[in-house]
């Protein structure tokens, strides 16, 4: 599949749940609480068939991502068929990291990290934007620091392919963390990547008080470990560039939706909502009811496929943040 623009469509990320056992006060504050039902929310069944038909048009990496993806019912199951469909070689699964040194069903394996890994699940990228107790509770709203951390290192003992570990860049939250999660990242062979906040979710995060673009973030990692140098050649599936620390050699990522203007040059990417819209990009208002499509009995898998080809069709060139974009949906109905 291929867009007006020349970008070639090979990535889904697929939300499965608007819940989360955390309250990132960027992503789901404490007093909204407006849940789907069940009814809104698609089955397994109906994720997989999309998954499939998407697999026969050319995508071949899903990463799941919720709300909390763990947080939902029979997850490991779910997994388990993903790993089975043809084409899709490559799986990765977003999460806050608590659930994942919970014990597994499964007899022979020990934690959800490592029956994940079995599952076929390739990558896994944590989110942890401090390492510090105060202000991890303060801005997930929870205390589970120590869960994060035991889940990050479940992963590890699970041998996945790569570990990511991504941190939202919020003045004065933690801004001075920045050396703290570089060396916590070094010292655990993970790739960290610093996030801009975006304007994805209802809360008034998004302020000038609260922004901490990535030009200042890599002023503040030079001003310790000095110059940072451009890896162009480096790469993740994303639109994440990479500098290399010169004295320790250790990399680190920086995605800037907001500050950097070839942001979406190489965007590979649809997402699909927990509630079953299709969209072609996390910045725009563009959305499309598949789940209408998928829940019409008269409607088969070729209309699921021509679905997907004309909402690749309507993939804008780039994202709108810069022009004030006032989503009114939280990140977490969107696929974080
Ligand atoms: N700005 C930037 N990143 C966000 N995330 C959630 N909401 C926002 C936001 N408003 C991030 C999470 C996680 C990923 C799933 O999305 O921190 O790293
Ligand atoms: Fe949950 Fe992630 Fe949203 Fe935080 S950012 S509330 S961990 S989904």
């Amino acid at each position: 599949m291929e867009d007006r623009y020349g970008h070639r469509i090979s990535y889904l990320r697929v939300s499965i749940t608007d819940r989360c056992n955390e309250r990132c006060r960027y992503c789901l504050p404490e007093e909204q609480q407006e849940w789907l039902t069940r009814d809104d929310v698609l089955t397994y069944e109906e994720l997989l068939r999309v998954i499939r038909v998407g697999a026969g048009m050319g995508i071949s990496k899903v990463r799941i991502t919720g709300g909390e993806p763990l947080t939902r019912r029979n997850v490991l199951w779910f997994f388990e068929q993903l790993g089975q469909i043809e084409g899709i070689n490559d799986i990765g699964i977003s999460t806050n990291g608590t659930l994942l040194a919970r014990p597994a069903q499964n007899a022979e394996t020990r934690t959800t990290a490592e029956q994940l890994r079995q599952f076929g699940v390739r990558t896994v990228n944590v989110s942890l934007d401090s390492l510090d107790r105060e202000v991890y509770s303060q801005t997930t709203g929870r205390n589970y620091l120590d869960q994060a951390i035991a889940g990050i290192d479940a992963a590890r003992a699970a041998g996945f392919e790569s570990i990511k570990v991504n941190s939202v860049l919020m003045r004065g939250q933690n801004e001075h963390e920045l050396w703290d999660l570089i060396e916590f990242a070094q010292g655990r062979d993970l790739l960290l990547r610093f996030i801009e906040l975006m304007p994805v979710s209802t809360t008034e995060m998004l302020t000038e008080e609260n922004f901490l673009p990535i030009g200042e973030a890599k002023k503040l990692i030079e001003f310790k470990y000095g110059a940072l140098e451009p890896i162009p050649e480096f790469r993740t599936n994303g639109p994440a560039s990479y500098f290399r620390i010169a004295e320790t050699g250790q990399k680190i990522g920086f995605i800037g939706a907001m500050t950097n203007l070839h942001f979406c040059e190489t965007c590979n990417k649809l997402r699909l909502t927990c509630e079953g819209k299709l969209r072609p990009c996390l910045g725009s208002h563009l959305e499309f009811d598949m789940r209408e499509v998928l829940r019409n009995p008269e409607m088969t898998d070729d209309d699921v496929a021509k679905f997907f080809l004309s909402v690749v069709d309507r993939k804008p060139e780039q994202h709108e943040f810069r022009e004030n974009y006032q989503p009114g949906r939280r990140m977490i109905a969107i696929g974080g």
